[in-house]
């Protein structure tokens, strides 16, 4: 049995010593401490985690898998902190501190959020300098560009944004989340299976259950938008409301926002079942992401 609070508390630690390390050692103050503030503020370090927990069920216990789960985070990060402009969600809090454009100002931040994106591909990069590696590393920077970019998160955002104050339709919303949220998740799964050498039968498994727990990610990010508060969440609950935001919780109610996130969970564990090799951690993550409550 895998006791996966012992494994989310060892593989956070390991994660927040390591991503502080890849930094570049000559960029200067202005830029790089508005990066660290977002990055050092905390965040369940969820999508690293995903990698992790990808690469060990396929039984990788490669130290070089942290780098690949930091990338992961880097892109995360950038995509919280240009989230929150003023030009986007307009968020004044984030993982319980003041979001970074209300510190550093919105140029900073805009800078500080692409200087994680391109940090993340040189942590690729980094990784696929060792010997035998350089295979996996331009497989894993294909995974994770397809994902970041317009096909992926940004194109979520784009749809997001797009969707304020409209009603769509349900299709609508589910490619949002899919999108938005579901694309960098899938990646994260995917990139640990590359990390491990999955084959493609597992990748593709991986890449399922990934984008499934992502959309259910999103479900229950809304959910909790809706019914929980700013103290427990660290960003201000009532916010998708008050931007006329496209959400579950504003097509369902908040019984059938529960009912989809786990409509989105069995078909994460049903994705599972082609991984061929025992995947307690992965369904066990799983089941952590629908039950949250932050
Ligand atoms: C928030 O992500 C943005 C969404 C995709 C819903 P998280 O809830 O994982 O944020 P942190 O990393 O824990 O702060
Ligand atoms: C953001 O979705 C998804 C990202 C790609 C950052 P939200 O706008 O719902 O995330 P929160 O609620 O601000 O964390
Ligand atoms: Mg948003
Ligand atoms: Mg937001
Ligand atoms: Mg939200």
């Amino acid at each position: 049995m895998i006791d996966i609070e012992r494994f989310l508390e060892v593989e956070r630690k390991r994660i927040n010593l390591a991503l502080g390390q890849y930094f570049p050692p000559d960029a200067p103050p202005a830029v790089s401490a508005a990066m660290r503030y977002s990055l050092e503020a905390g965040g369940k370090r969820l999508r690293p985690i995903l990698t992790l927990a990808a690469a060990k069920t396929l039984g990788s216990e490669d130290d070089a898998d942290l780098e690949v789960a930091c990338a992961l985070e880097f892109i995360h990060t950038y995509s919280l902190i240009h989230d929150d402009l003023p030009a986007m969600d307009d968020s004044n809090l984030r993982r319980g501190i003041p979001s970074c454009h209300r510190v550093y100002g919105d140029a900073m931040a805009i800078l500080a959020g692409d200087a994680l994106l391109t940090l993340a591909f040189e942590t690729v990069a980094g990784y696929g300098s060792r010997e035998g590696y350089e295979r996996k590393a331009v497989r894993i920077a294909a995974e994770l560009s397809a994902a970041a970019g317009a096909a992926g998160m940004i194109g979520g955002q784009a749809l997001d944004l797009d969707a304020e104050g409209r009603d769509i339709s349900l299709s609508e919303i589910d490619r949002i989340s899919a999108l938005k949220t579901g694309a960098l998740l899938r990646a994260a799964a995917a990139c640990g299976g590359i990390a491990a050498g999955a084959t493609e039968q597992q990748l593709k498994a991986l890449r399922a259950y990934g984008s499934n727990i992502g959309k259910a990610f999103q479900v229950v990010d809304d959910l909790l938008d809706y019914e929980s508060t700013t103290e427990e969440l660290g960003k201000p609950a009532g916010a998708d409301q008050v931007r006329f935001k496209a959400t579950y919780p504003a097509f369902f109610g908040p019984e059938g926002t529960k009912k989809r996130a786990e409509s989105f969970y069995n078909e994460a564990l049903s994705a599972l079942n082609e991984l061929d090799c025992p995947a307690g951690l992965l369904k066990g993550l799983a089941k952590k992401i629908i039950d949250r409550k932050k």
